[in-house]
């Protein structure tokens, strides 16, 4: 066998409601992943030595050594199967996710090589042990191994697929000219419930994008599940979806990235059901009615001139999934 190429998808975050600051630096949380169809494609072969080679977007921002998620998957899963001694493999990442641009591309790459790998070397771990060794790695990382539409608790690891209709969801991504480090975007929202402020984001209701402070916000004594989003989800009604779309994470993002207001407003006035920043940004998501709303609204927002660029995609899609053997 010459090498195993996997085909993983972004993220967005339906719902991130975001608990107290826990003692080992993290966050508890409970979120709505949402998985599209943006894709990097990973391939894993056998090699002399451990290496990583990345192409496409962004590749000159991702690390090429063994800081690079995707090879510290490998080594992960190397350690946990170490009794069968796996050999050295070489990673190469053809990257269509933008890096830092709270899609979990960096995720998404260590879940495909995770599977790869796991597939080259035939260990027989079961899927969810592949999750749970992904998770050491990084917090999205066990998502986008699941992929489709799920419940995360804990730092987002404990996954609970969401059930409902096989209804598939039209978005408008809007990629920002720069990035935002997910430390700083949670160190953010620290400061700014510190200060009272950084309450939850908002809906497609036409409200101001953020809330400019004064709302008296609190750290939310203990993370809950929206049941109106959920429900929702159920329907399969897009326009319910879009008015329950929420990110705690939003205020932070906007307060390190203040473009991002007016990003989110130009898509609900251009007719989105709904908009929030995309995990810890700076991309901004806009659900639309159905795929032709979704083309009015890419054209209309790339001609707005309040993004890098943008893109169409759809949801929910399948987590990492091997395209080819050689
Ligand atoms: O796990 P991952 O490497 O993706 O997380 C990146 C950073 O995001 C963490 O180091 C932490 O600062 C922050 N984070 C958090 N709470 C979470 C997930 C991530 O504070 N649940």
């Amino acid at each position: 066998m010459t090498g195993i190429t996997v085909r993983v998808p972004a993220k967005v975050n339906l719902q991130l409601t975001v608990g107290p600051p826990r003692a080992d630096g993290y966050h508890d949380l409970v979120t709505v992943f949402h998985a599209v169809s943006l894709f990097d494609q990973v391939t894993v072969e056998p090699a002399a030595r451990d290496g990583v080679t990345v192409t496409g977007e962004g590749a000159d921002r991702v690390p090429g050594d063994r800081d690079n998620l995707a090879l510290r998957a490998v080594t992960a899963l190397r350690t946990e199967v170490r009794a069968r001694g796996p050999g050295k493999v070489h990673v190469t990442i053809a990257k269509r996710i933008p890096v830092a641009a709270g899609l979990a591309g960096g995720s998404a790459d260590a879940a495909a090589a995770l599977l790869a790998a796991n597939e080259l070397w035939a260990t027989g771990l079961s899927q969810q042990r592949l999750r749970e060794v992904g998770a050491t790695v990084g917090s999205d990382v066990a998502f986008a191994l699941l992929g489709g539409t799920a419940v995360g608790r804990g730092r987002g690891e404990q996954l609970t697929p969401a059930l409902a209709p096989p209804t598939q969801y039209h978005w408008v991504l809007a990629f920002a000219d720069g990035q935002l480090s997910t430390p700083a975007v949670y160190a953010a929202l620290d400061r700014l419930r510190g200060q009272g402020q950084g309450q939850a984001g908002y809906g497609g209701t036409g409200s101001p994008p953020v809330s400019g402070g004064g709302l008296g916000g609190v750290v939310p004594p203990e993370a809950t599940l929206d049941a109106a989003l959920m429900s929702a989800l159920r329907s399969g009604d897009a326009a319910r979806v879009g008015q329950r779309l929420n990110n705690d994470l939003q205020p932070a993002a906007v307060s390190l990235f203040p473009a991002l207001r007016k990003t989110l407003a130009a898509g609900l006035e251009l007719g989105a059901l709904g908009a929030l920043v995309a995990g810890s940004g700076p991309t901004c998501v806009f659900l639309a009615a159905n795929a032709e709303r979704a083309l009015e609204l890419a054209v209309s927002l790339s001609g707005a001139g309040v993004c890098r660029s943008v893109a169409r995609v759809s949801g929910p899609v399948p987590g990492a999934a091997v395209v080819s053997t050689g």
